[in-house]
């Protein structure tokens, strides 16, 4: 298994090129389903879960193919709407499937994405939604059996704002007969993002990106033929690189508005972050300012960056609160950052992080794709050599870390 050797210390410097999102690229490539032909998506990053996501779809009869940065996916001989558990159990956006599958062809086999390390996960919301839309669910052996006539427009509200269950419905309802309205809707700008890639694609969409959201189906859709957007949590997680190791970088390829949360908590700590002309500057300076946060759906703090944020305020002046509110065992890089001279105390769903002056390397484990770069921000900022384990879960989501990071000048190697 692939290791990352990291010798911390080395402030991170210079220009770095933030890749295409991942819980973008996801459901809009769930979202060539849709239509009979050839969808193109940009700026998609080459990432396991997304090769995870072309595997889904070539088992059902479509043909994939990504290179450099393009995602072609030709649905024309899609036949077998059919997800199976070996496929859903490394990924579990693969439940994105579902509401294009009842769309279009009336029936899917989905296995169930089951728990993960971050918390139970289910997926009650999606299910119910598409039942109100007059589909039959039942639940078989691990797999979610789905049949359905043409799906019909209904109301529906979430009791928890969803960002796939969102996704889902809205792809079910673009092509339902009738108008259908998702009340308390997640607002994530990758929900934005699949509505605008569906609206290219003769969706009626509006609304998307605030809570409300109504989506007149139409009969037919088109192929897309679409840019993702940057990916915001890689960006987040860069910045908080700059202010750990108090660096200096620029980022490009970046939607400053998408990071306002995460930028404000980032001034907060000391750290300078400026819009420029052609990206957002980070800066860092000197030890941090302990900062409490408490996480939520967006425009709240994004619980994908509050492992990182952990990382930083392991090593603030004085001690602060981290708040989970989204999962609830998101916190298992604590014990790792533990391992490293961390002081932090869990109780439920609150964390609180006692600031030491500096950390010191170790070997440590990541469990999940937030949790690994949360360890390696801390690696980069500790004294001493660490080694950071399974990294394929950084495989997951992060595009070339290691190449990234080395190119701002850290010292970081992967090792098998
Ligand atoms: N929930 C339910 N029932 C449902 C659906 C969700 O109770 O039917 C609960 C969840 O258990 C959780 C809350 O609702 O407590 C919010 O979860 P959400 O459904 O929004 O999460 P998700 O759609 O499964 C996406 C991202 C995650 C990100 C969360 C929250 C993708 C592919 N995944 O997951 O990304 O953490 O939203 O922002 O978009 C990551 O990239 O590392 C990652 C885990």
């Amino acid at each position: 298994m692939e290791k990352l050797r990291i010798k911390g210390g080395e402030p991170l410097k210079g220009t770095v090129t933030v890749s295409g999102s991942k819980n973008a690229s996801l459901p809009i490539m769930a979202a060539a389903i849709l239509a009979e032909g050839k969808s193109v998506l940009r700026g998609v990053p080459a990432l396991r879960d997304v090769k995870t996501m072309g595997a889904l779809l070539a088992d059902m009869g479509a043909r994939f193919s990504f290179e450099g940065s393009r995602a072609e996916t030709d649905t024309s001989g899609l036949k077998n709407p059919v997800a199976l558990y070996e496929l859903v159990k490394t990924m579990r956006a693969s439940v994105l499937v579902l509401g294009p599958l009842a769309a279009r062809y009336g029936r899917a086999k989905v296995s169930l994405p089951g728990g993960c390390a971050i918390g139970a996960r289910p997926i009650n919301m999606h299910l119910a939604g598409l039942e109100k839309m007059g589909a039959s669910v039942e639940l078989e052996d691990g797999y979610v059996l789905l049949k359905a006539k043409r799906l019909k427009g209904a109301s529906i509200y979430f009791d928890v704002p969803t960002v796939t269950g969102t996704e889902n419905l809205m792809m079910a309802a673009a092509l339902a007969k009738g108008v259908t309205v998702l009340e308390n809707a997640a607002r994530e700008p990758e929900i934005l993002d699949l509505a605008n890639a569906l609206a290219s694609m003769g969706a009626k969409i509006e609304g998307a990106g605030g809570s409300l959201i109504e989506i007149e189906g139409v009969d037919e859709l088109r192929p897309y033929n679409h840019d993702v957007i940057p990916d915001r949590i890689e960006a987040a997680t860069f910045a908080v690189g700059a202010a750990i190791t108090g660096g200096d970088i620029l980022m490009k390829n970046v939607l400053p508005e998408h990071l306002d949360a995460v930028s404000i908590k980032l001034r907060e700590t000391g750290a300078q972050v400026k819009k420029t002309s052609n990206g957002l500057k980070v800066q860092g300076s000197g030890r941090p300012e302990s900062v409490n946060i408490t996480t939520m759906p967006y425009p709240g703090f994004p619980t994908d960056v509050q492992a990182q944020f952990m990382a930083l305020m392991c090593i603030a002046r004085g001690a602060s609160t981290i708040n989970e509110t989204v999962f609830e065992n998101r916190f298992m890089h604590a014990s790792e950052l533990q391992r490293m001279g961390a002081e932090i105390e869990l109780q439920g769903g609150i964390a609180t992080v006692k600031g030491v002056p500096a950390l010191k390397g170790a070997e440590v484990m990541a469990t999940d794709l937030r949790a690994s770069a949360s360890l390696v921000l801390a690696a980069l900022a500790a004294k001493g050599e660490s080694v950071v384990h399974r990294i394929y879960h950084l495989d997951r989501g992060y595009e070339h870390m290691e190449k990234k990071l080395l190119a701002l000048g850290a010292d970081v190697q992967r090792i098998s």
